[in-house]
């Protein structure tokens, strides 16, 4: 029995599917691609696009507590059960979540990273973080010598975090594209130009076209190298199409694996309001290399607030903290005590608290997490010494390639 797809309409027979682009177009609603995403988003509407399932609170419960669970930035995923099992038993589990270096990294960006951190923590996941240089540089107008650049800054914030060297495989596509490549090959030979059209929409150039074979192999890669187990995939709802596109050509090639979950994320909002925070330089972001006056002066000067008009109307009919990008950033992550930030929520409503005391709060909160994270950063030595704890050792490099049937070309 062929195994159930992932993909609507993503057989090699339906080469006119509308893509998603196009779909969204004609509802005049929202799109969310990898590579764009625009409009309101209705994050439950998406689930029934995706085919994902919002989290129950049982599950929330079984996992370790964590703010961007229990507040459900984290709302919905696929296969968590498999998962949530491995953990409690104590059996192997995988996390992948990977960084896509075409810039320096910001606060939405660490929110899965430090996610992973926790779940490593508390029941001992493997955390495979991929870079995915040769996308960006196919994705962006940028050199090769400038994705190189913000990758080596981006893999200083990612060791930052402070991951368990023991448990966790840091991966560059073209640095170690001598197991990347052969198993992306191995499932590019499913992954058809419709399917490609699909769920992503038309690609600019046949690399782009590729590239959902080797997203496919990071989210195969700890099975590959260390056997069958339960993987999650904690990302923005944006990058769940390599998600879908990995769990059917794994399937399709009999791969000793087990399809890839998700765990599916909002977007922080960004500085001036609803929608994805932007890493593209015109709209103003807080970068995780941000001194302390700078993200004072950011918030101070762009964070959309939902305050009153004038200060007699603020306290008179109070702010609505369910719009104010500062709120929001406390409750995404930077305040984790739940009675504390109820306490704020209900101070703003009121009236009690202004919108420029609660955007000090949030400068306060984001401060802090910064020099913890800006301390480890300083304190790294050189990046090549510091990553080779991370890096696939030869025998995992030998195993994948084995377990995946992709012996290299040069062996007997
Ligand atoms: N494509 C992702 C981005 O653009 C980065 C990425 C590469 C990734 N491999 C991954 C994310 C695996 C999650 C899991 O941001």
């Amino acid at each position: 029995m062929p195994a159930p797809s992932d993909i609507p309409n993503g057989t090699d027979s339906e080469t006119n599917a509308a893509s998603p682009a196009e779909e969204a177009a004609a509802a005049d609603e929202f799109t969310v691609t990898p590579y764009a995403v625009d409009g309101e988003i209705d994050y439950e509407k998406l689930l029934e696009r995706f085919g994902a399932d919002p989290l129950t609170d049982e599950q929330i419960e079984r996992f370790p507590d964590h703010p961007l669970l229990r507040r459900r930035t984290f709302y919905a995923g696929r296969d968590v059960d498999d998962y949530l099992e491995a953990a409690a038993a104590g059996d192997p589990h995988a996390i992948v979540t990977g960084r896509g270096p075409s810039g320096p990294m910001h606060l939405g960006h660490v929110l899965p990273l430090y996610l992973a951190k926790r779940f490593q923590r508390e029941t001992g996941a493997t955390v495979y973080v991929p870079l995915s240089d040769d996308e960006k540089f196919l994705a962006k107008d940028q050199s090769f010598e400038s994705i190189g650049e913000h990758t080596r800054e981006n893999l200083r914030d990612i060791l930052a975090v402070g991951f368990d060297p023991d448990r966790t495989r840091i991966v560059v596509d073209t640095a170690d594209a001598d197991v990347i490549y052969p198993i992306a090959v191995r499932l590019a030979k499913h992954l058809t130009p419709a399917t490609v059209e699909a769920v992503y929409g038309e690609q600019d150039t046949v690399g782009l076209q590729f590239y959902p074979a080797v997203q496919a192999t990071h989210l195969l890669l700890p099975q590959l190298v260390a056997g069958r187990q339960p993987t999650q995939v904690p990302i923005a709802v944006d990058q769940d199409p390599h998600v879908r596109v990995c769990r059917d050509v794994a399937a399709k090639e009999a791969l000793p694996v087990d399809k890839p979950g998700a765990l599916l994320g909002r977007f922080l909002p960004s500085l001036e309001g609803p929608g994805k925070m932007s890493s593209s330089g015109d709209a103003p972001s807080i970068e995780l290399t941000d001194d302390p006056e700078s993200v004072a002066e950011t918030v101070r000067t762009h964070a959309y607030t939902g305050g009153r008009a004038t200060l007699a109307e603020h306290r008179e009919r109070g702010g609505d903290p369910s719009v104010d990008v500062p709120f929001q950033y406390l409750r995404f992550f930077f305040e984790p005590d739940d009675e504390r930030l109820e306490r704020i929520a209900a101070d703003y409503r009121s009236g009690d608290l202004l919108s420029g005391e609660l955007k000090e709060l949030a400068i306060d909160r984001i401060t802090d997490f910064l020099a913890d994270h800006q301390r480890r950063r300083g304190e790294l030595g050189s990046l090549e010494t510091e990553l080779e704890p991370y890096r696939l050792t030869a025998g995992e490099r030998r195993r994948a390639l084995e377990r995946a049937g992709v012996p290299t070309g040069l062996e007997a």
